[in-house]
């Protein structure tokens, strides 16, 4: 790989294993998914997921429909301020559908437990998390993805989607933010 983004401390998940990881995961959700007899609803919580949203869904041999939703709860912080605002909300609906959730990360686990209670309060049949990047030292709520990529430490991770104040979101591979960049202002 070219050299690393100056802000960043070391490399996470570079190109070519995120590619593997994207693989890994299109199989469990083909194989989880193999008998059903209606298309699953993929959603894609914007912006973080959207690379990774797309690379799987591509990946996938199950016919998948999508849709997406913008949410926040952290504004410019590096931090999860608890209860989730919906931005913009989905264009389908999830009654009577599987809802696979595809997610950049799960931090305190209030976004994924606020969007499973949402989609399941709204008469989807089933609901199925799946996430790139798992902080379990971080939870603070008792949930899991059922199929997460990788776990990872109490660090700041940026790339792939993922930013620190609309940041780095373009950056082909994930990696860890140095902490003066995030415990400087
Ligand atoms: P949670 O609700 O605390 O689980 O946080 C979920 C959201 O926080 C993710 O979808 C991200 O947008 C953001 N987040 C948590 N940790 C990180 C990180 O290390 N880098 C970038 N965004 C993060
Ligand atoms: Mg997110």
């Amino acid at each position: 790989m070219s050299k690393i983004h100056k802000d960043l401390q070391c490399v996470v998940l570079s190109e070519e294993q995120l590619a593997q990881k994207v693989k890994e995961t299109a199989e469990w959700l083909d194989n989880k998914f193999s008998n059903t007899d209606a298309p699953p609803l993929a959603i894609g919580v914007l912006k973080g997921s959207v690379f990774f949203f797309c690379d799987v869904v591509r990946a996938m041999k199950t016919p998948v429909q999508l849709d997406f939703m913008t949410v926040s709860s952290y504004g410019n912080a590096s931090e999860s301020s608890g209860k989730l605002k919906i931005i913009t909300d989905l264009s389908s609906s999830v009654a009577g559908r599987d809802v696979i959730l595809i997610e950049d990360i799960v931090d305190s686990g209030n976004t994924l437990l606020q969007l499973r209670d949402l989609f399941l309060g709204r008469g989807a049949r089933s609901f199925t998390a799946v996430t790139l990047f798992d902080k379990p030292a971080r939870r603070t709520v008792p949930i899991r993805a059922d199929f997460s990529c990788q776990e990872i430490g109490d660090e700041f991770i940026v790339g792939f989607g993922l930013d620190f104040a609309q940041k780095y979101r373009n950056l082909p591979y994930v990696g860890i933010l140095k902490r003066e960049i995030y415990e400087k202002k």
